[in-house]
């Protein structure tokens, strides 16, 4: 098989499992517990706890862990006080959108940001929503999990931060492939999730800036600083912290290697006449490549590519299945047929320039069968 959609998982590193392994067979206490084996997983979340601190430039003690990045986004945006206004960007992950449309059905004025053509959110467009909107409380994701576009959001925290608007970002898609540093990105929180950086699914993070007043989802034990209840997924938060010491330790040459494999699936991809590479002008994680193509159909054509043992997306993983355009396509103003044929190529630690050019001649001849 060939696995090109490391934006919606990534398989476990094994580095990763081996970490887990002894929490899931023999060191299965509760981190409450007072005892050794209790004390043995405590332990270990702290251990994970300053990993991901690391990864992102923290103190472990802003670190919540949660059961994912939906988790955490939705964690993010009950910093909002009553009545208070948040505004968000239209190609934010559904995990921003949807708990962003009900706080405004509960009565949150909501403004939503478009972005250009290339599919970057302007500061113009930002600067018009804090004069007219004045929002309490702003979501920008540092890099799209369809396009692969990374927002300046250290430029947008700026007038933000003058203005005490909270800022938070969706770090989900970026962590692990770009640098992620919470301070110089200028924002008072930050979303992480395990299973996109090769550790395991079910893990994340909310990174907060301490004062920050959020209201914990889940109410119970309160774990987590009483952020979060819930008696701790141990051998997940381990891995996610193992996870993280290596995308910083390696995040240089992972980055390097799948920029070199990025560089051939473009000129593969540009061979094929009539292709269009989205937001190509844009600066984009290293992994990433959505395109069209002119009068075809994007999912007809990843199930083609699955005969063949290619794994790609037709846009968000996590909202595929629909006819409809992808939302973030349309909105950077994409014609909806071209929107309808977008396939997403996200490149990961398994990929070979073999697997690249095998894909390119299988996706040729898919493409000169449609014509
Ligand atoms: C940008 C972005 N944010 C949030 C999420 C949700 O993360 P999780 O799957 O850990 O809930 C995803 C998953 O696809 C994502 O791509």
């Amino acid at each position: 098989m060939i696995y090109l959609d490391h934006n919606a998982t990534t398989p476990v590193d094994p580095r990763v499992l081996e970490a887990m392994l002894p929490y899931l067979k023999s060191f299965y206490g509760n981190a409450s517990g007072l005892y050794k084996l209790g004390r043995l997983s405590r332990t270990a979340v702290d251990t994970a706890r300053h990993q991901i601190a690391e990864l992102v430039g923290v103190a472990a003690s802003q670190v919540i862990f949660t059961s994912g990045g939906t988790e955490a986004n939705n964690l993010a945006l009950t910093s909002l006080e009553p009545a208070a206004g948040l505004a968000v960007s239209a190609i934010e992950h559904p995990s921003i959108l949807e708990p962003a449309e009900r706080l405004h059905r509960q009565g949150h004025p909501l403004s939503i940001l478009g972005v250009d053509s290339d599919g970057l959110i302007r500061q113009d467009t930002l600067d018009e929503i804090i004069r007219a909107e004045k929002p309490a409380l702003v979501s920008l994701m540092l890099a799209n999990n369809e396009t692969g576009v990374i927002q300046d959001i250290a430029r947008h925290a700026e007038p933000l931060r003058s203005q005490n608007i909270l800022l938070h970002t969706d770090a989900v898609q970026a962590a692990g492939k770009i640098p992620v540093d919470f301070k110089a990105l200028g924002v008072q929180m930050l979303s992480l999730s395990s299973h996109k950086l090769y550790g395991p699914k079910g893990a994340g993070a909310l990174i907060f800036e301490k004062g920050a007043r959020l209201s914990p989802l889940l109410l119970g034990g309160g774990q987590e600083q009483n952020y979060r209840s819930g008696t701790e997924n141990v051998a997940a938060i381990v891995g996610f912290g193992k996870a993280a010491e290596l995308a910083k330790a390696e995040l240089a040459q992972r980055s390097e290697r799948l920029a070199g494999l990025k560089i051939q699936l473009e000129a593969g991809l540009r061979s094929i006449s009539g292709l269009c590479i989205f937001s190509e002008n844009a600066p984009r994680l290293p992994n990433t490549v959505q395109f069209g193509l002119p009068d075809v159909d994007g999912e007809m054509l990843l199930m083609k590519l699955d005969r063949h043992g290619i794994a790609v997306s037709s846009g968000s993983a996590c909202a595929s299945g629909g006819k409809e355009p992808s939302y973030v396509l349309t909105a950077m103003g994409i014609d909806p047929a071209l929107a309808r044929s977008a396939i997403r190529i996200s490149l990961g630690s398994s990929n070979t320039p073999e697997q690249i050019t095998r894909f390119i001649e299988i996706l040729k001849t898919l493409v000169s069968q449609e014509g």
